[in-house]
């Protein structure tokens, strides 16, 4: 998968060479550029971006860098090889990013992002660059961050563990919790490593216990317990064919 981020802030964007997006580029799973907008200002003071029509606060990042530096990364992109490229515009305004939209993201093979900093970026280069390929607006919560490169991050991570190869142990977004399958739209419930006993505090038996059956329906009893204490809308939204007879004793 190739990535391309364009931002002001490059240097935001360096713990992409660590942990497991950086492990991922290092296999050659995934290929990450990062540019700098203002290499497509193009005035001496490096400006991009303006008041915006209209009035009200803050400023608007300006069509014309950002219409430059996509037609470059994109004929760039396509150069080296890349085809079917997807843009990613992280703002408030978007759609909420979920499991199920990380999962789409990680089928695409090429993702365009564009953080913003100040009120956004002019719509007309949405609006544009709509009219080429998907683009995907999203949000990935319900608060305002500074500028778009944190959420970046965010949906980087999220989408790169899911590339066939990057995860040391295929096995290990099987139970996630907001996986499709078995336990989902559960949350996880608690886990438990060496020593046995810390501080006066033991495991819960039954994980000692060896029977896979059992370990089982505690792993679920738990992670109903926790979704039903920290996301009753979860719950609530969970298909009641999806439950036992053991979760309704519950
Ligand atoms: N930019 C500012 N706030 C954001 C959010 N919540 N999600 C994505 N991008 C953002």
């Amino acid at each position: 998968m190739r990535l391309d981020v364009v931002t002001i802030f490059p240097e935001y964007l360096e713990p992409l060479n660590v942990s497991l997006v950086g492990k991922a580029r290092a296999r050659g799973r995934l290929d990450v550029q990062v540019h700098d907008l203002r290499t497509w200002a193009y005035d001496r003071h490096n400006t991009v971006d303006d008041t915006p029509y209209g009035g009200g606060p803050g400023m608007v990042m300006k069509t014309e860098p950002w219409g430059d530096a996509l037609d470059t990364v994109l004929a760039d992109g396509y150069e080296q090889g890349a085809s079917g490229p997807a843009l990613v515009v992280p703002t408030p305004s978007g759609r909420p990013f979920t499991q199920a939209l990380a999962q789409e993201l990680s089928e695409q093979p090429w993702l365009i992002f564009t953080p913003a900093r100040y009120e956004g970026i002019d719509r007309r280069v949405v609006d544009e660059y709509a009219t080429r390929m998907p683009v995907y607006e999203v949000s990935i919560g319900d608060y305002v961050l500074a500028g778009g490169e944190a959420a970046v991050l965010v949906i980087t991570e999220a989408v790169a563990r899911l590339l066939p190869g990057v995860l040391g142990n295929a096995e290990s977004h099987r139970d996630d919790s907001f996986a499709p399958g078995g336990m989902a739209n559960l949350l996880e419930g608690p886990v438990y490593t060496k020593p046995p006993e810390w501080r006066g505090r033991g495991i819960p038996p039954v994980l000692l216990s060896g029977h896979h059956g059992k370990i089982a329906r505690w792993r679920r009893d738990e992670a109903l317990r926790r979704t039903t204490a920290n996301r009753p809308d979860l719950v609530e939204r969970l298909d009641p064919g999806t439950f036992d007879k053991y979760d309704r004793e519950m």
